[in-house]
């Protein structure tokens, strides 16, 4: 297994352009299975996340074309005909490598009738059970069971519309209800949606493909279904947790470094909240530079889109473990989300954890040691960790990060940073 060694210490200082959002592709791959026309989708990232679900989707019998842009810059072009479906089971050794699997479930059982998709399990985040999207698809008339692992779903003559009420905000299960009743009879209202971005992104690939979804943006969304849909051309956003991630990056090593193709309009909460740690950050429409001269403390908590996303939480730690003063850091979507904290403090963070919260008291430096990164973003803070340290610090377990940042080491080491992947550990 590959590993990740960082010599720290190094303010980065250069310019990085940011790649297509991981999380906007996944859900607009599945949405290709809504259609017998093809999807045609700009600006994919290149990650390994984007590689599983073109090998779910391709033993369902889409055929995917991913080609190199001819700027050679930006992402890749894909080209999905799902004309050819046939076979609706997701099976578990794919589900089980990417929860972002279950998106399937929706289309399939919109536009076959059907569908036997493996449960995801629990991942190193927490239990993150999948019951708003089955009981959402049940209210629009689908037949669920649980068998052996997997979820039945059976709706012989169709999903018909009707008003969903989340109990509270799930961006998958908001996804996969949105592209369900784009072909279910009739009006479904999805109330308490999820605004994030990508679901935004994603229900408006829909009505490109010829869906009647309106109340984009909003907690309701309004989806009028339709026969059929047809086909498009979607270029898929900016990602903005590579954005913020890659601010933080900067920030903590007090860095200057601008972001190119970036979206900061997406980022606002998350700017504000660097800004009052210390960081000057001047955007611009599709740009924004990080400057950080030094960082104070603060306290933050993650929410729903439009608050602190939950995906940039650990990368925040990571800035504020050099802090002057202490922040609290509260983690209220995710049970389970401070796996990167025993890491963190054995590079010599001063961090405590209380139920939901995390005490961070600043440290004047940190030391490079052996980690092993846990989950996707959890392993970016212990990149950035590495990044202030003295000495070397080796991360473990890099597929976790290949998963979501593309060319990590690659984008780092133009603005200075001392980093190589080391291979085959
Ligand atoms: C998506 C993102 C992930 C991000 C998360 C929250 C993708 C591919 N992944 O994940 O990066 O961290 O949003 O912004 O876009 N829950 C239930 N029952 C359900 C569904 C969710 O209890 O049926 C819970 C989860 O366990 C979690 C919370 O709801 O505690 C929010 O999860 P959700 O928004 O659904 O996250 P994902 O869509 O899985």
């Amino acid at each position: 297994m590959d590993s990740i060694r960082i010599k720290g210490g190094r303010p980065l200082v250069g310019e990085i352009r940011v790649g297509g959002a991981k999380n906007a592709a996944l859900p607009l791959m599945t949405a290709a299975l809504l259609s017998d026309e093809p999807l045609i989708l700009a600006n994919m990232p290149r990650l390994a996340d984007i590689e599983t679900m073109k090998a779910l989707l391709e033993q369902h019998g889409v055929t995917i074309t991913l080609e190199e842009p001819e700027d050679g810059v930006s992402g890749r072009n894909a080209t999905l005909d799902a004309r050819g479906v046939n076979n609706t089971t997701a099976p578990y050794d794919i589900v089980r490598k990417m929860r972002a699997s279950v998106l399937v479930l929706g289309p399939l059982v919109a536009r076959h009738g059907q569908a036997r998709v493996s449960l995801p399990g629990g991942c190193a985040i927490g239990t993150r059970p999948v019951d708003l999207h089955l009981k959402g698809l049940e209210q629009l008339g689908a037949e669920i069971e649980l068998d052996q692992g997997y979820i039945l779903a059976h709706a012989p003559n169709g999903l018909t519309g009707a008003d969903i009420v989340f109990p509270f905000v799930s961006v998958g299960a908001t996804e996969n209800l949105l592209m369900a009743a784009c072909l279910a009879q009739g009006t479904t209202r999805l109330k308490n949606a999820a605004r994030e971005p990508e679901v935004t992104d994603l229900a408006e690939c829909l009505n490109a493909m010829g869906a009647r979804v309106s109340g984009i943006g909003t907690d309701t969304l309004v989806i009028e279904g339709v026969e059929s849909l047809g086909t498009a051309n979607h270029a898929v956003p900016p990602d903005r947790i590579e954005t913020g991630s890659l601010a933080m990056a900067a920030a903590a090593t007090g860095g200057d470094v601008t972001l190119l193709g970036a979206r900061p309009d997406m980022l606002e909460q998350v700017f504000r909240a660097m800004g009052q740690a210390g960081a000057v950050i001047d955007c611009e429409a599709d740009r924004v530079r990080v400057r950080c001269p030094r960082v104070v403390g603060i306290d933050v908590m993650t929410e729903p889109y439009p608050g602190f996303p939950t995906d940039l939480q650990a990368q925040m730690m990571a800035m504020l473990v050099r802090a002057e003063g202490a922040s609290m850091i509260t983690e209220s979507i995710f049970e389970n989300r401070f796996m990167h904290v025993p890491e963190l403090c054995r590079m010599g963070a001063n961090i405590n954890l209380h139920s939901r919260s995390a005490m961070v008291r600043g440290v004047a430096r940190l030391t490079g040691a052996e980690v092993m990164a846990t989950d996707l973003r959890a392993s970016m803070s212990l990149v950035i960790a590495g990044l202030v340290a003295e000495g070397e610090t080796v991360i473990n377990r890099v597929y976790h990060l290949d998963r979501g940042y593309e060319r990590l080491e690659r984008k780092l080491a133009t603005c200075g940073a001392d980093i190589e992947r080391v291979a085959g550990r």
